[in-house]
């Protein structure tokens, strides 16, 4: 069985590859190297010694897409590719709608022609935008503050239309929670170019001293602490969460939407206080006022994905705070 992961060479792509390879999937990248390394392939081939395709390319150009789909028997794909940084999309909204639009229906399109309907999409939470209760399940009403998780929420509906218009397509749509953590071997990880937005990668960097300080953003949620709660997903559980959908759409058919979250909610000083116990490691920080679009409590009822995708997470935050460190560790 074949698959093609577009953005395969990104930080959650690269852990799902690593995880298709394990179970003897045929892997294939298309990755325009935009947001990552092309040495990513190298370390995904070092860490399960199978040989992965990469094609250096852009998922809106039609042509090169059908030069990998002229070159390969793809039997499924995982679309991953797309920009993703909330505060961006806020500033550029029209870079963020053209290519995370575009990129979705040329891909679509290209499929269409070479007869392959088996998708799974990298959604997010961010489509509920502020949850008006938690635990979030997918039922939950989806309103997005970003023109990211805008373009998340469109494409979603247009991957409805488009099984809707056509039920041959088998589609399964991954709301993920807050992704952090890396592979035990510490070859691949996140890796964000520039100063982190996200809490994690911002944590490592204060912990290898690249930056001075952590701001928590605001202590006067109504939280156990008082600072942010979030559902923290080890990203290997995460990359596990795509096999499941990979083996959904060879079981079932249709169109199934799912959460991939812990259930379980921490607030930003109990991820803060875990790392630095952990890894024996001391992170400065101070509490400075709330970051705008920040939402109190986001976590998720994972229920569906157990009886769908028989999907559960099994690694802890303790886990997530140790692989995170010893990636940065690994790759300072
Ligand atoms: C987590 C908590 C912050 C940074 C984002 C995107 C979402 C998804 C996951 C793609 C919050 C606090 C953070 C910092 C802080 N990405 N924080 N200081 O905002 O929950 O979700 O990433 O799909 O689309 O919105 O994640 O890591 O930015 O923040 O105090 O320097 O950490 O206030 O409570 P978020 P995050």
């Amino acid at each position: 069985m074949s698959v093609l992961v577009t953005g395969g060479c990104g930080y959650i792509g690269s852990h799902t590859c690593v995880e298709l390879l394990n179970r003897n999937y045929d892997v294939v990248i298309v990755d325009n190297l935009s947001n990552s390394k092309r040495s990513v392939v190298d370390k995904i081939e070092e860490i399960t010694h199978k040989n992965v395709k990469f094609y250096e390319d852009d998922v809106c150009d039609k042509d090169a897409l059908r030069k990998i789909f002229n070159e390969n028997k793809i039997d499924m794909v995982i679309h991953f590719a797309g920009f993703k940084a909330v505060g961006e999309s806020v500033l550029n909204p029209m870079k963020y709608y053209r290519n995370n639009l575009v990129s979705t229906i040329c891909l679509c399109e290209v499929m269409k022609e070479y007869n392959c309907k088996n998708l799974v999409f990298s959604s997010s939470a961010t489509v509920y935008g502020t949850p008006r209760r938690v635990p979030i399940k997918e039922t939950a009403h989806l309103s997005t503050t970003n023109p990211y998780g805008t373009t998340k929420l469109f494409i979603e509906r247009i991957l409805t239309d488009l099984y809707k218009s056509d039920n041959e397509w088998n589609i399964v749509l991954l709301r993920y929670f807050n992704p952090i953590g890396a592979h035990e071997s510490g070859l691949i990880g996140e890796d964000p170019n520039g100063i982190p937005n996200n809490l994690m990668p911002y944590i490592v960097k204060v912990a290898t001293h690249e930056l001075n300080e952590l701001s928590v953003f605001g202590n006067d949620y109504n939280t156990k602490d008082g600072t942010g709660v979030r559902d923290y997903i080890h990203v290997v559980d995460l990359a596990i969460g795509h096999v499941k959908a990979i083996e959904k759409i060879n079981k079932s058919k249709g169109l199934f939407i799912y959460n991939l979250g812990t259930g379980k909610g921490y607030s930003v000083l109990e991820v803060l206080n875990t790392f630095m116990k952990v890894n024996n490691v001391d992170v400065k920080y101070k509490i400075v006022g709330r970051r705008s679009g920040d939402v109190a409590s986001c976590y998720a009822n994972p229920e569906k994905a157990l009886k769908g995708l028989g999907f559960k997470t099994t690694k802890n935050l303790e886990e997530m705070c140790r692989d995170a460190y010893n990636f940065a560790i690994k790759n300072k």
